[in-house]
């Protein structure tokens, strides 16, 4: 059993995933470590940098009874062009499971195709779903969603059509809130994602809007969330970025237009400035720290959710 997209989950299974990150938080607060997964072995490799995903998955195997091993491609022959493949299957034969950070999601698939073992998508260019899962549990303790009437959720993104774009609009459309998408028009999600999510939203009735106008998306929102401007691998784009984004910047005015009592989201890392302003920022710090303290509980669900798929 992998966890690579929202796309081959199924709503029953996010619930369950969720309720266990809710389970494991409730234990760590009494300091209680069950090993569910003792001498479980998680190999994590990065393309890219971390913070978040990197200390949440190492901390969270630690505390299920198992052991993580780092492995950034600057250190491990798949960085002098070991083929992929390759690793996938060597890694098969040593560790339990797998969480690849990489570029193209087509790197990914490959791992996962060629891995023995369960494979976790801890980011790539098209999606991030272990952050949506944070956010997801966020916005149930923040009281912004209800699996038993997920209508009365209104997410507005603001911003880059980028991975978490995606993965914003795949699970909208799976658990049937309402997502407005609001992006410059040269930077509108893929097309592709796009379609697969309205797909999914006739299935479960969710409303999406996408829109080049920021007020019309915040208009009413209940949570308003954004993404930098500049994402891991664009680095060289910055400058033009900055101009064409300038207009979608979440700021008090912007954030006027929520429903009252509207949270905001952020996954971390934050340029303020930029698709933030410091001051918003901080007003809802203690929201968006809880939402990075969720990337540990969520994906100490998820390692657990896949064991039990995997190892019966
Ligand atoms: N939000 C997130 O994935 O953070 P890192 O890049 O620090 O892992
Ligand atoms: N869109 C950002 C998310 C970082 C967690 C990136 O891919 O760099």
């Amino acid at each position: 059993m992998d966890f690579l997209s929202f796309r081959e989950v199924a709503p029953s299974q996010i619930r369950e995933i969720i309720d266990l990150g809710f389970k494991l938080k409730e234990e760590r607060k009494k300091r209680i470590f069950t090993p569910y997964l003792e001498n479980r072995t998680l190999a994590m490799i990065f393309e890219k940098s971390s913070t978040r995903t990197r200390v949440s998955f190492e901390v969270g195997i630690k505390e299920l009874g198992g052991y993580g091993i780092f492995l950034s491609s600057r250190d491990i022959q798949l960085g002098r062009g070991e083929p992929l493949r390759d690793t996938a299957r060597v890694l098969s034969r040593m560790v339990d499971m797998v969480m690849i950070r990489t570029y193209g999601h087509d790197r990914l698939e490959e791992f996962a195709r060629y891995s023995s073992i369960p494979v976790i998508n801890g980011l790539t260019d098209l999606c991030h779903p272990v952050q949506l899962l944070a956010d997801l549990m966020t916005m149930i303790e923040y009281k912004k969603f209800n699996w038993d009437d997920p209508k009365t959720t209104k997410v507005a993104y603001v911003g880059d059509g980028n991975n978490m774009a995606h993965s914003w609009a795949v699970l909208a459309g799976k658990l049937g809130f309402e997502l407005r998408i609001a992006t410059p028009p040269e930077y509108q999600i893929d097309p592709q994602i796009r379609e697969i999510a309205e797909k999914f939203a006739r299935e479960s009735g969710a409303k999406l809007l996408f829109t080049e106008d920021p007020e019309e998306a915040v208009r009413g929102a209940n949570v308003v969330t954004t993404d930098t401007w500049i994402s891991m691998g664009q680095e060289e784009e910055k400058e033009e970025r900055v101009a064409k984004f300038k207009k979608y910047q979440v700021n008090h005015r912007l954030l006027k237009l929520a429903e009252e009592g509207a949270i905001l989201l952020h996954c971390l890392p934050a340029y303020r400035g930029y698709e933030v302003t410091e001051e918003l920022f901080e007003e809802f710090a203690k929201v968006i720290f809880d939402e990075a303290e969720n990337r540990l509980h969520a994906q100490k669900g998820l390692m657990v959710w896949i064991g039990n798929q995997s190892w019966k």
